[in-house]
């Protein structure tokens, strides 16, 4: 399989009057056409600004560095031109919270059929056909065409907006918490239907969750994400029931179940804060909180050492072991 998309080393930097945010701090992941891609972590991890970097819709105060190639194409350095067709055509995001995507005074067939438009994909004979066929894709009735965004529930705000990101049949779809907002029994079903529509059509998809058993659902391979790093990347079921790196450990602890309400309210397992990406600790960031810390962690440099097939870890322990065998 050769890579849809490869993030080299990336690294985003928000500038504000306190000084610099280190949100992203060189990241490398790669995802094969047709694969789909998890990456957890805390709230302030840096999921978010790793997306909106991906189709670079940061605000203008951050600063990126490295590549993201997509399909061998440097998304950072393409003309405008070029990265509003990428928007459209070969990538597209679903955010967190449909409500925020949705424009609450005009009837969700025509914001579906926007975009089709706009990008002359359908003549507007077409569109209500196209429409009509992406609602049922998504588990909607065609009549729900004429509804308001207020008329709907949350988890079929939620299936418009996936039914947006499908519209103009995109390669990739990037979806930060798609089902964080919407109740257990909802969430299940829209995870259901992005399995099916993913495999049903090989697209790509990044999936951004702070709920490890969420990705573990969905996703081939994770990535778990500490401080705008990626402290632990593998194959899901490995990371999910065998994490390597601590953090994983207790990411996995602290969501055992898809969608179990009791640990949404009360991780368990993790102890202390996320730090502050302006005061990070030294040497390993993860060291103020980690179980199984040495006295070497608050200075060592760590990185991402190899864990075993097509796995990587940034522990020392992990470095260790490889070092041993
Ligand atoms: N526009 C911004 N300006 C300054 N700091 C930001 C901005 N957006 C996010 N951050 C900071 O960057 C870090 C990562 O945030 P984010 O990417 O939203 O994480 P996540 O999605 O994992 O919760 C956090 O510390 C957050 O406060
Ligand atoms: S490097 Fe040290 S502090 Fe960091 S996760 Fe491993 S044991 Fe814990
Ligand atoms: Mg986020």
């Amino acid at each position: 399989m050769t890579a849809l998309l490869e993030l080299d080393d990336l690294s985003v930097t928000y500038r504000i009057a306190a000084g610099e945010v280190p949100a992203v701090r060189g990241v490398s992941l790669s995802l094969d056409s047709g694969a789909a891609l998890g990456v957890a972590g805390e709230s302030g991890s840096g999921k978010s600004t790793l997306a909106m970097a991906l189709l670079r819709l940061l605000p203008r105060d951050a600063r990126v560095g490295g590549r993201i190639l997509l399909d061998g194409e440097d998304v950072l350095t393409m003309k405008w031109g070029r990265l509003r067709a990428v928007r459209w055509a070969e990538a597209s995001i679903v955010f967190q919270g449909a409500q925020h995507g949705l424009n609450p005074v005009q009837r969700i067939g025509d914001q579906i059929a926007e975009p089709l438009l706009v990008h002359d994909l359908v003549k507007p004979d077409g569109a209500r056909k196209r429409v009509a066929e992406l609602l049922e894709q998504v588990g909607l009735p065609t009549w729900r065409a004429g509804s308001y965004p207020h008329e709907l529930s949350g988890g079929q705000r939620q299936r418009v907006m996936i039914a947006m990101a499908l519209a103009c049949s995109p390669r990739l779809i990037v979806a930060d918490e798609p089902t964080t907002a919407l109740d257990v029994m909802v969430q299940a079903q829209v995870l259901t239907l992005i399995k099916q529509l993913i495999a049903e059509h090989g697209i790509s998809l990044i999936m951004i969750s702070h709920d490890l058993s969420v990705l573990a659902d969905v996703c081939d391979r994770l990535a778990i994400m500490y401080a705008g790093r990626v402290v632990e990347n593998g194959p899901s079921r490995e990371v999910f029931h065998d994490a390597r790196h601590p953090y994983g450990r207790a990411l996995a602890a602290a969501f055992p179940t898809v969608g179990d309400p009791a640990s949404r309210l009360a991780p368990r397992g993790l102890g202390g804060d996320p730090p502050d990406p302006m005061r990070l600790p030294t040497g390993c960031s993860f060291h103020p909180r980690c179980p199984v810390a040495l006295a070497e962690c608050s200075t060592l440099d760590v990185e991402l050492w190899p864990a075993g097939e097509a796995r990587s870890a940034a522990c020392v322990h992990v470095r260790a072991k490889e070092e041993i065998s």
